[in-house]
């Protein structure tokens, strides 16, 4: 029988705030990203490695990331990764000394340019330096597949696209994959359709579901992707998210306390600690 404990992924200091009108500061940043530090989570999304003239508020990740040292040795059952899209990136991540990295890629030819400016092949290509290097280090890596359900310049991605973006990251040593919902379109049954498609390919205990919550579904589609054996969740504090190039319908991501409220309802256990967490929701609303 599978497990009930649903491991979260919170990616509200990356994905949140990436997409922020407001820069927040390194200092902010790193506050709250000490906040999360204690709730109990698998991950934290801290940062990016990308270009800052595309994503001007990842800037300084490698300082926010160095003001973290201290709760990053202390917090040895929390990975603290960053994402990285190239080897520019790769090379500023093991400078800064980050042991989990994640790589991006999409499902749909359109996205893939708008986001990194890149065919899928060509972000591959990209790829393939970064996994030796992260080889090297020991560091761990992580996959994203972007429109996992529609893209928001081609519409409806077939499942099997999505599968075999999947099956390369996973080929290519990505120890988990999360398979993104950018725009939010998804419906229970598209993503259960999606997840089987990839469960042929990647073990189910490899992937992630990331939802972000433009028609209010991702809870619903979360739980869809539970029933199918997905163990392992993204979600933001507060809510906080989007993407700089999913277009103005990739609102939220789903709200951490919302995931870690409702999923004990359906028999899963999340772990997180609900007072830290609040504590974090606070800080947001405190900025906002
Ligand atoms: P490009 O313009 O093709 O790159 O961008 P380039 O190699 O031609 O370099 C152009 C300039 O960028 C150069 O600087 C490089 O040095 C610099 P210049 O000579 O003009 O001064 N540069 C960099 N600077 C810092 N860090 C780097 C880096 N690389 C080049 N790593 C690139 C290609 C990939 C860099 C760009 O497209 C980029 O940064 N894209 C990032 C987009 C992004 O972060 N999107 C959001 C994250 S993905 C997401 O949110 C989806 C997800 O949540 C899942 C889901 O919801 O679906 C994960
Ligand atoms: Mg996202």
């Amino acid at each position: 029988m599978k497990s009930n404990l649903v491991h979260i992924v919170e990616v509200g200091p990356r994905d949140g705030l990436q997409n922020e009108k407001k820069l927040w500061s390194i200092a902010q940043r790193v506050e709250l990203i000490r906040r999360l530090a204690l709730c109990g989570f698998k991950e934290i999304e801290v940062g990016s490695f990308v270009s800052p003239k595309w994503v001007p508020q990842m800037a300084d990740t490698d300082q926010v990331y160095s003001k973290l040292r201290d709760v990053i040795q202390m917090t040895q059952a929390t990975r603290f990764s960053v994402l990285v899209p190239n080897e520019k990136g790769m090379d500023q991540g093991i400078a800064s000394g980050v042991k989990d990295i994640s790589i991006f890629a999409a499902a749909s030819e359109s996205f893939s340019q708008k986001n990194t400016n890149c065919t899928i092949e060509e972000s591959f290509l990209r790829f393939e330096p970064i996994i030796a290097h992260a080889q090297e280090h020991g560091i761990n890596v992580r996959g994203y597949v972007s429109c996992v359900i529609e893209c928001p310049y081609e519409g409806a991605i077939a499942p099997l696209r999505v599968a075999q973006v999947a099956a390369r990251l996973h080929r290519l040593g990505c120890r988990e994959i999360s398979l993104g919902d950018t725009i939010g379109k998804g419906t229970p049954e598209a993503t259960r359709a999606m997840i089987q498609a990839v469960k042929d390919h990647v073990p189910v205990e490899n992937l992630a579901i990331h939802c972000h919550d433009t028609f209010g579904t991702a809870l619903d589609n979360i739980l869809a992707s539970l029933d199918d054996g997905v163990r392992i969740v993204d979600s933001s504090v507060k809510g906080l998210g989007g993407c700089p190039y999913g277009g103005a319908q990739a609102k939220g991501n789903v709200a951490t306390e919302s995931v870690v409220s409702r999923l004990p309802q359906y028999g899963y256990v999340t772990g997180i600690d609900s007072e830290a967490l609040a504590d974090a929701v606070k800080y947001v609303m405190s900025l906002g």
